[in-house]
């Protein structure tokens, strides 16, 4: 008897957290992974270069969805999804994360019968306000298997009456591709490219809608960044979402008047590993990158009002600050001199957390 599995992504941030959870399944010759890319995120910069950089299999299922308002990008995956489930008739689906791919594959699989297996499973900001706020405790409630990356999260599950023999502490996915990539990440020439130096320069990345949606937040954030870059060099690779939202404001022009902020469009996985690696800071609104720098040690200042992942605070390199200009600046003179927090290793955040979430679902869906 083989286990099927349909292992879904959708957007940027699922694809490093997918990787090795299915090089993982391929090791088990009773367990037959299919991956489904949904398409939310189709670009060339978006969603190719990180199968290529990641050494992703091509997706067995493309859906092909594509961007659109949360119900209508929701609601395609749902249709699209539900006919690829009926089917290939998996055992078991797999999402990861928090995007609109996550809840709306879940709800599918959930309904089918199918049983649905949770990555990163009980992060919570208590910000409703946060799209993914709203995915994450609706994944979590129809999940048969939730896998956390720390312990605040069987808390947070508990709090909403979720079984906690549903929950497994397996890691973090994203770090096993980390620590897997590191090395060779070393060999992407994207500093000298960029003409920077190790040390050097700070690393921003901002999608949120939050901060970039509002033509008063982005504006704010900009002049922040602009007293920055007088004293530190500034990296600014720009998601899709932010490029849009300055043309929309007209802040295009403010950009370019600060000539040490220097905008590239996004960047595939390893060349902004090496970046994140030899930052002298970051900046970012991003969930995925307060645990990238605390494992890499390298300050992190998020540009939010709260954040989901409190270990990276608690133990890592991460501040959660807001997105007042003031602060922005503050923190980021306190890490040029020298006052950056150094923290240490999450629990479990080891490069075997793919191992661990596949020996559970191996033994428990074997034992059926
Ligand atoms: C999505 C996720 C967010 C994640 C982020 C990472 C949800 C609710 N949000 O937000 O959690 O942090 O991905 O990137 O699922 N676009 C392109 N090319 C693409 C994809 C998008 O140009 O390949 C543009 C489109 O104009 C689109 C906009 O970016 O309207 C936003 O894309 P969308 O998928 O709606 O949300 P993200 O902001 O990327």
């Amino acid at each position: 008897m083989k286990i099927k599995i349909a292992n879904v992504v959708g957007a940027r941030p699922n694809f490093m957290k997918i990787a090795p959870i299915v090089d993982e399944m391929k090791k088990h010759h009773d367990i037959e992974p299919i991956l489904v890319h949904t398409g939310q995120h189709y670009d060339q910069v978006m969603s190719k270069l990180f199968f290529d950089d990641l050494g992703l299999p091509k997706p067995d299922i493309y859906l092909g969805v594509g961007s659109g308002g949360h119900g209508t990008q929701t609601g395609k995956v749902m249709m699209e999804f539900e006919r690829v489930m009926l089917e290939h008739k998996p055992d078991v689906v797999v999402v990861v994360g928090d995007v609109n791919s996550t809840i709306a594959c879940s709800l599918v699989a959930v309904k089918l019968g199918i049983r649905v297996a949770h990555v990163e499973a009980g992060l919570r900001s208590y910000d409703r306000t946060m799209p993914e706020e709203i995915n994450r405790m609706l994944t979590d409630q129809i999940s048969d298997y939730l896998f956390t990356t720390e312990r605040l999260a069987h808390q947070n599950l508990q709090r909403e009456g979720v079984d906690l023999a549903k929950v497994f502490f397996t890691g973090n996915v994203m770090i096993d591709t980390l620590l897997q990539h590191r090395e060779s990440a070393e060999n992407s020439p994207i500093l000298h490219d960029l003409a920077v130096a190790p040390k050097q320069y700070g690393l921003v990345t901002l999608h949120r809608p939050s901060n970039v949606d509002h033509k008063e937040n982005l504006a704010k954030i900009l002049d922040a960044l602009t007293t920055v870059q007088q004293r530190l060099p500034l990296i600014f690779p720009v998601h899709p979402r932010t490029r849009k939202m300055l043309q929309v404001f007209g802040l295009e022009e403010k950009v370019q008047q600060a000539a040490n902020l220097k905008l590239t469009d996004p960047l595939g996985y390893l060349d902004f590993l090496k970046l994140m690696t030899h930052a002298k800071l970051v900046l970012t609104d991003s969930g995925g990158i307060q645990e990238e720098t605390t494992v890499l040690g390298i300050p992190c200042i998020t540009m939010r009002e709260n954040t989901e992942r409190p270990i990276t605070v608690e133990v890592g390199t991460n501040i959660v600050i807001g997105n007042a200009p003031d602060r922005i600046v503050e923190e980021s003179f306190r890490i040029l001199a020298g006052h950056g927090k150094k923290g240490t290793l999450p629990e479990l955040w080891d490069g075997h957390a793919a191992e661990r979430i596949v020996r559970v679902l191996r033994e428990k869906e074997l034992s059926r």
